[in-house]
């Protein structure tokens, strides 16, 4: 008999983001002359940079000719790509990353996801609360979890961010193995000092222990004190591996490209303690399972790094920072205490009420879509994030119909 892979029963009903885009799309059925404004899940409606179409219709040209068509691409990424990252990314910032430590996707949520695969089942494993959802639905999918009792799963070890402590974890008391970091944080907005994140770094240090950095929305950080990537603190290179995507920072969310540095130096351990190199087990599990992202689409991300392709990107962040700026002090005029939105497109909005109840408010009232910050855990209950990932007019309007809803 067929059985199924049962910890998916044990996976909340539906991953947030389907779940809110079902009932906008209730909503919408009910009141099809409301202009909803979407301000929920983080996708951009900017287009792509002028540098990146043209890389792309250059690439789709060479597609069209016998000798400079391309089949299947290195797994990893072609070397023009990985290059530029480990140039422009890290070694501009002094952080000591070899193209060959870089490993290119289609995306940072499918890698987040999948990079769980190469550690034993039986691992403590640390995550956020709130957190991005992928983190920890796959550790369920996985059967590292536990059981679900009252909103949280047994095996898990909560990192509790909360207003007292700026939205930054403590280190915890507990031993963990696996220890998931993102910054700046979805949801809430908060990044971390250096200071802070050295902290991490000694403690996976000291307990054997691995960090999955998610460095996605780094490209928001506009306070230059703050770390841009783990690998600016010393020691890093052994206990860290990080994620990044051109998703939130190009544009891509519908084109699809990200990478994620594996450094050579980074170790996991098996039963007997002997060490054993995750560079090597990630080239594993990608050479088996993935086939690489298309050439057009990683030309086009090589041009994120040529001089016009990078003004482009600092202006749109720049857009999508003001919206941000914007909903921040509206949303603070209204009485709102809010973090975020400074060196993040999201605004942690403290309502004080049932973020669901919040949600379908500003929706039904304002027609306007959050994300319920309780979908990210429990800590983010009493909250509401708010993407600045929309058109400036949008938000603007979003935030004069908040205003009257309220
Ligand atoms: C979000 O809204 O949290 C993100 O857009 C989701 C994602 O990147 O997968």
């Amino acid at each position: 008999m067929i059985r199924i892979n049962e910890n998916y029963l044990n996976l909340k009903a539906s991953y947030l983001f389907s779940e809110i885009a079902k009932r906008v799309a209730a909503f919408q059925e009910k009141n099809p002359k409301t202009n909803v404004i979407k301000l929920g899940i983080g996708d951009v409606t900017r287009p792509l940079p002028r540098a990146c179409i043209e890389a792309m219709h250059e690439a789709v040209d060479e597609m069209a000719v016998r000798s400079t068509f391309k089949g299947y691409g290195p797994e990893q990424g072609y070397a023009f790509l990985r290059d530029a990252i480990a140039e422009n990314d890290y070694r501009s910032r002094g952080a000591d990353i070899s193209a060959e430590e870089i490993f290119i996707s289609d995306g940072a949520k499918c890698d987040t996801a999948n990079i769980q695969e190469i550690f034993a089942s039986d691992i403590r494993v640390a995550i956020p609360d709130p957190v991005y959802p992928v983190y920890l639905d796959t550790n369920v999918m996985a059967g590292r979890a536990g059981s679900l009792l009252d909103g949280r799963y047994g095996n898990i070890l909560y990192l509790e961010s909360t207003r007292e402590n700026g939205f930054v974890p403590e280190l915890p008391s507990e031993k963990a193995d696996l220890i998931y970091l993102c910054f700046p944080n979805n949801p809430t907005g908060a990044a971390i000092t250096k200071d802070r994140l050295a902290q991490w770094v000694e403690y996976a240090r000291e307990n054997r222990a691995l960090i999955l950095y998610d460095a996605a929305y780094e490209a928001f950080i506009r306070d230059e004190a703050l770390p841009r990537t783990i690998y600016e603190i010393p020691g890093a290179r052994e206990v860290a591996i990080e994620f990044r995507s051109f998703s939130k920072t190009a544009g891509f969310t519908g084109t699809r490209c990200a990478f994620t540095v594996v450094p050579k130096d980074c170790a996991a351990f098996d039963a007997s303690g002997a060490r054993h190199l995750l560079h090597g087990l990630w080239n594993r599990r990608q050479t088996t399972k993935f086939n690489g992202v298309s050439y057009p689409v990683q030309k086009a991300a090589r041009a994120v790094y040529t001089e016009e392709g990078k003004k482009e990107v600092a202006s749109l962040i720049d857009y999508y920072l003001k919206n941000a700026g914007h909903i921040r002090s509206e949303m603070a005029g209204f009485g709102f205490e809010c973090a975020g939105g400074d060196n993040s497109p999201y605004i942690w909005v403290h309502t004080r009420t049932d973020s669901w109840e919040f949600f379908d408010l500003l929706l039904e009232k304002a027609g306007v879509v959050c994300t319920p910050g309780a979908g990210f855990g429990r800590c983010g209950q009493g909250y509401v994030r708010i993407s600045a990932f929309n058109d400036f007019e949008n938000v603007r309007e979003a935030m004069e119909r908040i205003g009257q809803a309220l």
